[in-house]
């Protein structure tokens, strides 16, 4: 086993995440969603695919020119057109990366692309050098990798770390693999790509099978140490690895892993509830870490056996992820100081103005209702100024 590896977090919920139905979300609510991620501590923004659309473009302009902490990537197929404008909308970028993609797989090459193997290389090897024009960090994908032939994916890889890329990622583009599978292919990737000790190799699963955040776990055990997720899993058909699993289970079982991330786990479920009320699409009750019944123990058995030691029933503390030990939080006897106290650890600052607004609305809130729950107070601290 390795020594105790740091994993880098990309998270593409503004990517990979808001092309997906019901979860499409305004410029300024990117933005807003974007300094979140980067208060939660992730290391990589994929920030959107600038080609699609000039409002795209500005969406990412925006990111790029606010956000100091992460660096902050842009999707683009291997197409001069394409990496132009991430190059443009990257410009004021602190930490700009450029993700190149271009898909691997038989059945991608012939009925999506047209192309041979030997022009699919050729295109990813002029994409990647095109992108290392205008950044040092490129990351080069291989789309349906897990329905790739393995010595094209060897050749390709090898191919895109001499032209430049920095990262190479290995998506299971279809949520197809299995953790058995998934562990074996990053162990040859890494025993057989020339160059691989130069390259940061990534892990993107899907979930089609409900498979993505153990698969990125098995990946992680073959030696990835980039995992690309979402916040509450959102992505495309039934979404992408959930970011607050993947970085609990990390938390959780470290000694298993021999590996960390650098999030702040207490602002993932205030990270989760913004993404819910931004986007309007609620995570179910029963969802691990961010759901309602997460940290619920309703079983007498189970009630009785918590009341004599905490850890009968509980791996890790609801406070750790960013629950309040109880849900019940406020009630009307509680001060202006109490209140901003609370909606800090939410993740809101708010100005002397917004307080005194949100203040008021509690109150008056509190007088109809005997207990004022955490999502009361984010709704209130959301009205407060219109948005999102
Ligand atoms: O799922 C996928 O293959 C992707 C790539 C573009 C990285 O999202
Ligand atoms: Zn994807």
């Amino acid at each position: 086993m390795h020594a105790d590896d740091r994993v880098t977090i990309f998270d593409t919920s503004l990517r990979d995440g808001e092309q997906s139905p019901g979860c499409s979300m305004t410029a300024p609510q990117k933005l807003r969603f974007a300094r979140a991620l980067d208060e939660l501590g992730v290391d990589v923004i994929e920030a959107g695919f600038p080609a699609s659309s000039s409002a795209d473009l500005e969406g990412v302009q925006a990111i790029a020119r606010d956000v100091r902490n992460a660096s902050i990537a842009t999707l683009a197929r291997c197409h001069d057109g394409d990496i132009d404008a991430c190059a443009r909308a990257l410009e004021h970028a602190h930490k700009p990366r450029i993700h190149v993609f271009i898909s691997t797989s038989p059945l991608h090459r012939e009925h999506k692309l047209g192309l041979s193997r030997e022009q699919v290389l050729e295109r990813a090897i002029l994409g990647v050098e095109r992108a290392r024009r205008y950044a040092d960090d490129v990351e080069f994908s291989a789309e349906d990798a897990l329905r790739t032939e393995h010595d094209f994916l060897v050749e390709i890889s090898s191919a895109a770390i001499a032209a430049g890329a920095r990262t190479i990622n290995i998506p299971d583009t279809v949520g197809y693999t299995t953790p058995a599978e998934i562990r074996a292919l990053f162990e040859h990737l890494r025993a057989n790509v020339r160059g691989a000790e130069r390259a940061v190799f990534s892990t993107h699963c899907h979930n089609d099978l409900g498979l993505a955040v153990a698969n990125s776990l098995a990946a992680i055990e073959g030696g990835a140490r980039q995992v690309e997720c979402t916040i509450n899993g959102i992505g495309e058909r039934a979404g992408n690895c959930a970011l607050e699993e993947l970085v609990m289970a990390l938390n959780v079982r470290r000694g298993y892993y021999n590996a960390h991330t650098g999030i702040d786990t207490r602002r993932l479920v205030p990270t989760s509830r913004l993404l819910s009320h931004i986007t309007g699409m609620a995570v179910q009750r029963n969802k691990a870490i961010v759901g309602q019944n997460a940290f619920a123990h309703e079983s007498g058995i189970h009630q009785h056996g918590m009341l004599k030691h905490r850890g009968t029933y509980e791996i890790m503390h609801p406070e750790t992820v960013g629950w309040s030990q109880s849900q019940m939080v406020l009630g009307r006897h509680s001060g202006r100081a109490a209140l901003k106290d609370r909606l800090q650890t939410l993740g809101f600052e708010l100005d002397e103005t917004r307080l005194n607004a949100v203040f008021g609305a509690f109150k008056a809130l509190a007088e109809k209702k005997r207990e004022v729950f955490d999502a009361d107070l984010e709704a209130l601290a959301l009205g407060s100024d219109g948005a999102p």
